[in-house]
């Protein structure tokens, strides 16, 4: 999968991908990321990209020009599966939509700023808005890590152990079932006897419980039949 991100803030995303499950899956070749910076693409002497709002009103918006050169340039390369601009008024990111989209091989992410972006570029560029939750960010980029966090972890062959993200909480409308490791007991807390039987069956039987039990404590939103 090859993701592209055009923003004017390039660092904030450098930590995202430079560790962890992200990292080893751009160093096997499965992933590859390329940042942009937006102001490469303007042809306005000080590298402006934002412009008053038409009819006022607070907040700066970001140019169509720019971003329509960057999107051309990137769609003049290769055919892109998705053009996706990050904004809290779009469809909430869930596991679903995770899954569909780790299927694709090429996306845009557009990361948007100030009070948005000029909106012919939603109507003519953008096919899907995704917001990651019901808050306004200061701007997209740690909504374009988290949205290419999601997808990268669920490529084949980048986990190492293929059953492990499959069995993420939510993969299967449940939430995951409690983990613990060693000590066996911390301060008189004791890991539950079930865990320590060795009995593989009963062990299944119980995390099934547990997460089934969790779901519906914790997000009873979870529509399970
Ligand atoms: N930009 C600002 N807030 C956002 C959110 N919640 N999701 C995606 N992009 C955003």
């Amino acid at each position: 999968m090859r993701i592209d991100i055009i923003t004017i803030f390039p660092e904030i995303l450098q930590g995202p991908f430079s560790e962890s499950i992200v990292k080893r899956a751009i160093s096997k070749g499965l992933a590859e990321i390329y940042i942009h910076q937006l102001r490469d693409f303007t042809s306005d002497k000080h590298k402006k990209v934002d412009d008053y709002a038409f009819s006022g009103g607070a907040g700066m918006v970001m140019m169509i020009e720019p971003i329509a050169k960057a999107i051309d340039f990137l769609k003049s390369e290769r055919e892109y599966d998705e053009i996706i601009y990050t904004s809290p008024d779009g469809d909430l990111l869930d596991q679903p939509m995770a899954n569909k989209m780790s299927m694709y091989k090429n996306i845009i992410i557009l990361c948007g700023h100030y009070k948005g972006i000029d909106e012919r570029i939603r109507e003519h560029y953008i096919t899907k808005e995704i917001s990651i939750g019901n808050y306004v960010l200061s701007g997209g980029e740690l909504a374009a890590a988290v949205i290419s966090d999601s997808l990268i972890r669920l490529i084949p062959g980048v986990i190492g152990d293929e059953t492990s993200a499959l069995s993420d909480s939510f993969q299967n409308g449940l939430v995951s079932p409690p983990v613990y490791t060693r000590p066996r007991e911390f301060k008189g807390w004791k890991v539950p006897d079930i865990l320590l039987s060795g009995n593989d069956k009963l062990i299944d039987e119980w995390k099934f419980e547990q997460s089934l039990i969790r779901t519906k404590q914790r997000r009873p939103d979870f529509d399970n039949k």
